[in-house]
């Protein structure tokens, strides 16, 4: 099954759909979901140190067998351990993945132990991309007054900044979307099915049910309304990353690359129900 892949700021690509090591595996031993997924077609993996898991994602990695270049691997670094360098912490990740670089690196979050660190941490994430231990670098959960304290200091773009983002956060998100287009930014998604798994019974679901039925009807194949809101993030062009216990789900989530486009309408109409609504999940001080 091809791909598709989404253009980055620096000349490289992402793919589409991203399998994370978060949700359901966090803290769990990766391996076999890994394997499995890669198995099935799955060639971006999200991974990240405070999931506790990058030693058995590289497991899983190395278990799949197929040749490296092929794969997408993501990992990023929340915390730095008391003495710990950004280099330390992020040597010992490749270790963990048994990978001699990964194809995007991020700054998990502008809070935690990295909060007032950022434009230290970036300095050291623009030489680990000179020497290729990092094709491309990001961020993660930054908000435009984040991106604004990175970007004094920066020389490099970051590429990426993986977002909650689902349609109960379209409107909210809009003025962050807007800046990082400026830059070239691209947005990727956690959280995209929010509104099956933590706010079942929201405004969207109904139109959520008659966009399902019409690709349905269309295609002669059976839709899910999960598909039908990873398609709400491939008409913007924004990469879903999620994730899974079960293979029946990771089949599912790879079938909507098969999937026709939402039409102009049916996105509109997914806004204006998501619209009256606003909930995150995590990261409630990304409204601040
Ligand atoms: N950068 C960050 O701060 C950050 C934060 C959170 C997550 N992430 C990344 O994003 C990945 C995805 O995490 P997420 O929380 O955003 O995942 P998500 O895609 O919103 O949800 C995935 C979870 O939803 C369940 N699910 C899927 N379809 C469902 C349905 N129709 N009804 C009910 N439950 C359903 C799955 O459970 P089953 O196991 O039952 O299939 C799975 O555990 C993580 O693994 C991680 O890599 C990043």
């Amino acid at each position: 099954m091809p791909t598709r892949m989404i253009p980055l700021n620096d000349g490289r690509q992402i793919p589409w759909l991203g399998f994370g090591t978060g949700t359901a595996l966090l803290y769990k031993d990766a391996t076999e979901a890994v394997r499995n997924a890669i198995a099935h077609g799955i060639v971006h993996l999200d991974g990240a140190q405070l999931y506790e898991n990058e030693d058995t994602l590289g497991a899983g990695i190395a278990a799949s067998g197929v040749p490296r270049e092929t794969l997408f691997v993501t990992t990023k670094i929340a915390d730095l351990a008391e003495g710990m360098t950004v280099r330390e912490s992020f040597l010992g990740s490749l270790k963990r993945l048994r990978l001699d670089y990964v194809d995007l690196l991020l700054i998990h979050s502008p809070k935690r132990t990295l909060e007032g660190r950022v434009q230290e941490v970036w300095k050291e994430f623009e030489k680990f991309q000179q020497e290729g231990l990092a094709k491309s670098i990001g961020v993660s959960n930054f908000r435009i007054k984040d991106f604004e304290e990175l970007l004094k200091v920066a020389t490099v773009i970051p590429a990426v900044n993986q977002i909650e983002y689902n349609p109960y956060l379209y409107k909210s998100s809009q003025p962050l979307l807007e800046y990082m287009k400026k830059y070239n930014i691209l947005a990727t998604s956690w959280g995209g099915i929010t509104p099956l798994v933590h706010l079942k019974g929201g405004p969207v679901d109904p139109v959520l049910v008659s966009i399902r039925e019409r690709l349905e009807k269309d295609t002669g194949k059976t839709v899910t309304e999960g598909q039908v809101l990873g398609l709400w993030l491939r008409y913007q062009g924004i990469p879903q990353i999620t994730s899974s216990s079960k293979l029946e789900r990771v089949k599912e989530y790879l079938a909507t690359e098969e999937l026709p486009d939402l039409t102009e309408e049916e996105f509109q109409r997914i806004n204006k129900e998501g619209a009256k609504k606003h909930h995150r999940v995590y990261c409630e001080w990304m409204d601040e």
